[in-house]
């Protein structure tokens, strides 16, 4: 199901362990989600905190960097936060159920993390790779 984030490499280790990571998580609350189980608003927040920290090492990485597209980047990041934080609040308030949940992980959440990845996260990567700058200095 997340195969479209995992066969994307940007070529930057630490951010493709971490959309490795992501998709794992992200797989698991589908499973979750399709099973109507317990435990998948706390998978959800799980999936959520990752990647916020993950967007704080692409963005550390980017402040290390005269990057010009460096706020439309960090703008995605925040966007997605703000929207995976509401689908939670309503799943958490029962206004979506499990299946709804699904419906919007498969149709909107993984599509637009992928597309992320292949375009502000790929773009990021080899402007880094092309300035010099190393990778581990965006681990953290
Ligand atoms: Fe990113
Ligand atoms: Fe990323």
């Amino acid at each position: 199901m997340t195969d479209t984030i995992r066969q994307h490499h940007t070529q930057m280790a630490f951010m493709d362990r971490d959309h490795e990571a992501a998709a794992d998580r992200l797989d698991r609350l589908l499973e979750l989600a399709d099973q109507g189980r317990d435990g998948l608003a706390a998978a959800f927040r799980e999936f959520i905190e990752h990647n916020r920290a993950h967007f704080a090492r692409e963005e550390g990485l980017m402040a290390r960097m005269d990057f010009p597209p460096a706020a439309g980047h960090k703008a995605e990041h925040t966007a997605a936060l703000e929207l995976w934080e509401g689908a939670l609040a309503r799943l958490e308030s029962g206004e979506l159920d499990a299946a709804a949940l699904a419906a919007i992980l498969r149709d909107e959440i993984l599509p637009a993390y992928s597309r992320h990845v292949r375009t502000m996260d790929s773009l990021t990567a080899q402007f880094a790779l092309r300035a010099g700058v190393v990778d581990e200095a965006a681990e953290g």
